[in-house]
């Protein structure tokens, strides 16, 4: 029994639910190869040009890396045309998220609005922040009721989150109706838009708020280098936002949250050209192939702009998942978004991809023979 004081949002925290490691999945069933195609990493790995310089920055671990990881702004603001007062830089943009619920939102008082399903860290830590979360409902499919989220808000809402495109679907809004929700809140509701998925929507300028951000005084964008640029592992995501708002941000983040080799993997990854455009036109040819080989063994394939599809299986979700995770291949089950009858994959590379096809056809066919 807990000896000590323990907060009551801590007694009652509930943990992420990471997707399964391949580790995990090898031991418990036997396997000698495992493929993971559920927490969205990128289909080619790290890059070469990222794996030098890591290793190049490696004797540089005995030092503690510069606060506030200037050398990273300073790339990311002339690569995305911001100020350089405007950004920070976190370990992930999780940390992001938790910072800015922790220096704008007051505890028992403000609330935080969000669609309902949505990334469950928004929700974790906004409960872990003592504050309420609201949610509504998404439409039918899977499109953004704007008015809904609209209707939630009040003048105690500290922040209003969207991602775009969305996890779990893969729907992308225009940029153009988050400008306008942002001009609709509260002159003290800030709009953050995770932008974690924007590399692969197509066309980009229709969809990031990226050249409108400098502009709106309410809106923070959330970037991060665990998806397009390979880096789930080492820990890099970094907001865009009111340069007040990173000042205070800065003030109260962890000082060397962000370690030396995310930051030089970081400036090299900005750089890397090749591997940007191949891990594109990977993840763009793979999500047309898998919807139209899901779509043809009778799944509901959701469009996505996105690296990863979402999609709903002609059987019961739950059996293909753990099917096809007893051999080897780890998607990922919906459940814990409210979404039972649903998966989630993420885009890989061709052989991965053939894989999880192949096996998944087995699977529904052998279901529909003993469902006839
Ligand atoms: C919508 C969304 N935001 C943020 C993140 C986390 O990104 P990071 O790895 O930079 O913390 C994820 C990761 O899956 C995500 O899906």
């Amino acid at each position: 029994m807990n000896q000590v004081m323990v907060r009551p949002e801590v007694e009652q925290f509930q943990a992420y639910v990471p997707g399964l490691s391949i580790d995990e999945i090898k031991e418990k069933y036997g396997l000698s190869t495992v493929i993971k195609l559920a927490s969205n990493e990128n289909p080619l790995g790290v890059s070469p040009v990222v794996q030098e310089r890591i290793r190049a920055a490696s004797s540089f671990s005995f030092r503690y890396a510069q606060a506030g990881t200037p050398a990273l702004c300073r790339a990311l603001a002339a690569h995305l045309h911001v100020p350089q007062n405007c950004l920070v830089v976190g370990n992930g943009s999780d940390e992001i998220i938790d910072l800015l619920l922790r220096v704008v939102a007051r505890p028992g008082v403000d609330n935080i609005v969000a669609f309902d399903p949505c990334f469950s860290i928004y929700k974790l830590q906004t409960r872990l922040c003592g504050l309420e979360f609201r949610q509504t409902g998404l439409h039918t499919d899977f499109s953004f009721a704007l008015d809904k989220l609209l209707d939630l808000v009040d003048e105690h809402t500290a922040l209003v989150f969207i991602t775009n495109p969305d996890n779990p679907s893969g729907y992308a809004c225009a940029a153009q109706d988050l400008v306008a929700l942002a001009h609709k809140l509260p002159q003290k509701t800030l709009l953050v838009v995770d932008e974690a998925y924007i590399d692969f929507a197509s066309p980009l300028e229709h969809y990031s708020m990226l050249p409108q951000v400098s502009r709106l005084s309410n809106v923070v964008l959330l970037r991060t280098f665990s998806k397009m640029y390979g880096l789930a592992g080492l820990r890099l995501g970094y907001g865009i936002m009111p340069d007040w708002l990173a000042d205070f941000v800065l003030r109260v983040k962890l000082p060397f949250s962000v370690n030396v080799l995310a930051e030089q993997a970081g400036l090299a990854a900005l750089q890397d050209e090749i591997f940007i455009a191949e891990t594109l036109r990977v993840v763009t040819q793979g999500r047309a192939w898998l919807t139209q080989e899901l779509t043809a063994l009778g799944c509901e394939v959701y469009s996505s702009q996105a690296n990863f599809l979402m999609f709903k299986p002609p059987m019961d979700a739950a059996l293909l998942f753990s099917t096809l995770l007893a051999q080897g291949v780890i998607i990922r089950p919906l459940a814990s978004y409210g979404l039972p009858d649903k998966l989630r994959v993420s885009i890989g590379n061709a052989e991965e991809n053939q894989i999880f096809l192949d096996k998944t056809q087995e699977i529904i066919r052998e279901y529909h023979h003993s469902h006839p």
